[in-house]
């Protein structure tokens, strides 16, 4: 098992490894627990239940599904039916909308109460779950509603990773290589090194990726939990957008049937390509970027949504300072540096790059 600290106002564990969940039991002591996952993973639920006893059951819809005004006041009802009070628990279990649905529930049920992250995918592992952002969408865009909301401890379970479709496994690794890219390069070095078994949730590579991105996104959200201290060019949390600019332009418009991570590692290559232009020295980046996301199974092409219509999306983007877009570059691995205002030429010759080979002829 690894456990990696959060430090902050509310410092708390993440811990990695074979077994984490039975955890809960010690630290749901004395409270009543709301437990909000989805049914895909309710052989998990059962397992929670016999952990801490009986539990306030509440399923929500899969995926972004979950992650709508309607599923959170659908919450809401079901904590206030149950008379869920200020010194109970709310458990998310699930993947990252599950996370981010349940944060938020947590975040606002009576301005606040105890919050404890059970995810079980490799995205909310990696990243969802970790660090305190919660919300939901909004049809004018993805994560437009939420709050900052630290859990007091997230239980990363390995073995509840066993079955996890494949495409969910590439899509939670792209978060684990964009930690690889904005702050420890060895993870790529492992990644290269052996893409199958880096891929195998039961393996020490897996372990070791995993436990190594987790530190990262620790150390980033210690630093900077709400994201506030980007200078000029210098980048605080905002460095875990990396690719992400894109990414969420093109969630939003193939409806989120694109996974996060799909959609992230068409932004890597994106924001790599937008780095060499206007920062100048990651030429072999964008190489790197597209070599270890087709390692991984990961798309690095995109051709789907017209730029127009992508371009104007990324003005939500949350990044955006008085209209003028913004982006986390990278000068080389593990060295970010925020792009700002980036000429539209230069923007739109990097989406053509994304172009699949076959219309490049
Ligand atoms: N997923 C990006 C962040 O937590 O800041």
């Amino acid at each position: 098992m690894s456990v990696v600290e959060v430090n902050g106002p509310a410092p708390y564990e993440v811990r990695i490894g074979s077994g984490v969940m039975a955890g809960l039991e010690q630290l749901a002591v004395g409270s009543r627990v709301a437990l909000i996952h989805p049914a895909s993973v309710s052989h998990l639920a059962a397992r929670v239940t016999e952990l801490v006893g009986e539990v306030v059951d509440i399923e929500v819809p899969d995926a972004e599904a979950a992650k709508t005004p309607e599923v959170l006041a659908g919450c809401w009802d079901r904590l206030a039916e149950a008379g869920l009070g200020r010194g109970d628990v709310v458990v998310g279990l699930g993947g990252g909308a599950t996370t981010d649905l349940t944060g938020f529930v947590a975040a606002t049920w009576m301005r606040g109460v105890r919050l404890i992250q059970v995810p079980t995918t490799v995205l909310g592992m990696a990243d969802a779950a970790v660090g305190g952002k919660t919300g939901i969408n909004i049809d004018a865009g993805k994560n437009l509603v939420g709050a900052f909301h630290e859990p007091a401890a997230v239980l990363c379970d390995t073995d509840s990773l066993d079955g996890l479709p494949v495409r969910e496994v590439r899509s939670g690794m792209a978060e684990i290589v964009k930690c690889g890219f904005i702050n420890d390069p060895v993870i790529l070095n492992v990644i290269e090194k052996d893409p199958v078994r880096a891929l195998d949730t039961a393996s020490d590579e897996f372990f070791d990726v995993l436990t190594r991105a987790v530190r990262v996104k620790a150390s980033v959200v210690s630093a900077d939990p709400t994201e506030s201290t980007s200078r000029g060019s210098e980048v605080g949390r905002e460095r875990l957008n990396y690719g992400h600019t894109l990414a969420h332009a093109i969630e939003a418009h193939q409806h989120f049937t694109w996974r996060h991570g799909e959609a992230d590692a068409v932004g890597m290559v994106f924001a790599a390509e937008l780095s060499a232009r206007e920062i100048g020295r990651s030429g072999d980046t964008v190489q790197r970027t597209r070599s270890v996301m087709a390692a991984l199974g990961l798309p690095t092409t995109f051709d789907a949504t017209p730029w127009p219509e992508l371009r104007a999306t990324m003005n939500l983007d949350k990044k955006v300072r008085r209209g003028v877009l913004r982006f986390v570059g990278l000068r080389a691995p593990g060295h970010v540096q925020m792009i700002e205002g980036p000429d539209e030429d230069v923007l739109q010759e990097c989406f053509a790059t994304l172009r699949p080979a076959r219309q490049n002829s």
